[in-house]
């Protein structure tokens, strides 16, 4: 049986958003969005996107971008809703499983679980759906109401 490694370092990044966007696009509902709507540079985007990942797992990507502004504007020429970051997420966890294994891998798959639940509550103003008030600890309710008193209520 083929055992996988977990992601070292840059190289395993590399790898990892080659292949993610290779599926990106050539799926039908998230392809048009990078292909048609952004006309992304590939060129540009898919180092952007190794220095980001290197930046979230190492903290030495040197990534420097706004991808709440980035993201923000799409919302404007497109829809950007759940269904659309779920089917970005399950093909960033297939890429994920398909080539890594390990500590980094899990963890690279929560930080963007994090993640698309946070750009796409914040791009279309709406709660995070994995957000419920009802859940929250004694201590929790106590920080929340303290910056949201009027989601208290
Ligand atoms: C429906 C889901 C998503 C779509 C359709 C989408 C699409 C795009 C597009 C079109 C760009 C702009 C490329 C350009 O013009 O250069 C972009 C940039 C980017 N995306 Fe996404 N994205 C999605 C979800 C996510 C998620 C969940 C993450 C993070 C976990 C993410 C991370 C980034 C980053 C880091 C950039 C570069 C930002 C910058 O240039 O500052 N995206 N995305």
């Amino acid at each position: 049986m083929e055992t996988k490694t977990d992601i070292q370092g840059r190289e395993e990044i590399v790898v990892l958003v080659d292949l993610f966007y290779v599926k990106v696009r050539q799926d039908e509902l998230l392809g048009p969005i990078f292909d048609d709507v952004a006309r992304v540079d590939w060129d540009l985007h898919l180092p952007k996107l190794v220095a980001f990942w290197q930046t979230v797992l190492f903290g030495d990507g040197g990534f420097r971008g706004n991808p709440l502004g980035v993201h923000m504007q799409l919302v404007e020429k497109t829809a950007m809703d759940w269904p659309h970051f779920q089917r970005w997420l399950a093909l960033f966890r297939e890429t994920v499983d398909e080539l890594f294994q390990g500590e980094r891998a899990s963890h690279i798959k929560s930080a963007a679980d994090d993640m698309a639940h946070v750009i796409y509550s914040r791009i279309n103003k709406v709660p995070d759906p994995r957000f419920d008030p009802a859940k929250l600890t004694p201590e929790q309710k106590a920080r929340y109401t303290k910056y949201r008193p009027e989601a208290s209520a």
